[in-house]
């Protein structure tokens, strides 16, 4: 087990995400809400830098009563960054892919200790 240093804590702001190597391996590290979430930056579709994409909210289908669309809005809980390559979308919150959530990005623990920020990799 090694871990992987991110940086200060108190640099990192909410919203923000930072790329960090183990290896080989590259390890995207968000802070979202006040809580970390670390992944590999590797996309399940085709490999690409899922990691680096943009951060969205969830974009949600507003129904009429009757079940007739009426709009699309953005959600308020529900957050997703967008691999840069072909757009497959994932769950900030659990690296799980949207559009199935069977297939997640390997994720990784995320501990601050004396003001510092690690990952923690195997
Ligand atoms: S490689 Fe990520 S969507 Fe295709």
């Amino acid at each position: 087990m090694s871990e992987i240093r991110v940086g200060p804590a108190a640099a990192f702001a909410d919203g923000e995400r930072r790329i960090v190597f183990h290896g080989d391996t590259q390890i995207g590290v968000f802070r979202w809400d006040g809580e970390y979430f670390a992944y590999e930056n590797l996309c399940v579709h085709q490999g690409g830098p899922a990691c680096e994409g943009m951060i969205m909210h969830k974009i949600e289908e507003v129904l009429a009563d009757d079940r007739t669309y009426v709009r699309q809005k953005f959600s308020d809980t529900d957050v997703n960054f967008v691999c840069p390559w072909h757009g497959y979308e994932y769950d900030i919150r659990t690296g799980e892919c949207i559009g199935d959530r069977r297939l997640k990005l390997r994720s990784f623990p995320v501990v601050e200790r004396g003001g510092e920020l690690f990952v923690v990799a195997n």
